[in-house]
């Protein structure tokens, strides 16, 4: 396999430091750094992002007008070739302040659905750019976590990456719980490995 360059964008989506979340992502990007990818690593709950205001203002500008720590996440999902989200579930669905970061990318939906800005390229020429989701959650429906899968396909979507693939783990409370699954982790760096060099 041929080392790659790719740029892999990791997105902790738990404010709950060195959690079930917190362990899966990091497996997953030392699946992607033995790969050769350049990893970065953006806690969200660390960032100071308020929620969308629908003010409409990205309609006319392609920007979004609220100044906060949201600017630098812009540039990150911009800049990346892959992008992997991870998140618990919080009342079916991510915490409030991964769910504040992924409303505020409705200025990337402006530019790409209502101002024709995607990327600049007609298709077959943008950029290979991909995502990728992991979950957990207490529970243990069957639908835990259809409406979160659903919030990704349409993040995703909205950041211009194709979504590449997702592993969500139930019945996974305590902190650190996740360890004593039997294939998790294992699950994650192999997801990792695959996931920078996937082409679909
Ligand atoms: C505010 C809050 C809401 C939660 N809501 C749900 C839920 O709706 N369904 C569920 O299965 N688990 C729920 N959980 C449990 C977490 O998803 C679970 O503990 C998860 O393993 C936490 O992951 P972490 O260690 O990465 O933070 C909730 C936890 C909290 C703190």
């Amino acid at each position: 396999m041929i080392p790659s360059t790719r740029s892999v964008l990791g997105l902790f989506g738990s404010p709950r430091k060195g959690g079930n979340t917190d362990i899966l992502l990091e497996e997953f990007l030392r699946g992607c750094a033995e790969r050769g990818a350049v990893c970065e690593r953006i806690r969200l709950s660390g960032l100071r992002v308020g929620g969308c205001r629908g003010c409409g203002g990205c309609e006319k500008t392609g920007q979004c007008v609220v100044e906060d720590d949201m600017q630098s996440v812009y540039e990150a999902l911009e800049r990346s070739d892959r992008i992997v989200m991870a998140a618990p579930i919080y009342f079916y669905n991510v915490p409030a302040q991964t769910k504040a970061v992924i409303d505020r990318t409705q200025a990337l939906w402006t530019r790409k659905y209502l101002r024709q800005e995607r990327a600049g390229q007609p298709p077959g020429q943008r950029p290979d750019r991909r995502g990728f989701f992991i979950g957990v959650g207490a529970t243990r429906g069957k639908r835990l976590f259809d409406g979160t899968i659903q919030t990704m396909r349409y993040f995703f979507d909205a950041v211009d990456v194709e979504f590449d693939g997702h592993l969500v783990y139930g019945e996974m409370d305590a902190k650190g719980a996740i360890r004593a699954h039997p294939t998790a982790l294992k699950d994650c760096c192999e997801a990792g490995l695959n996931f920078v060099n996937s082409n679909g």
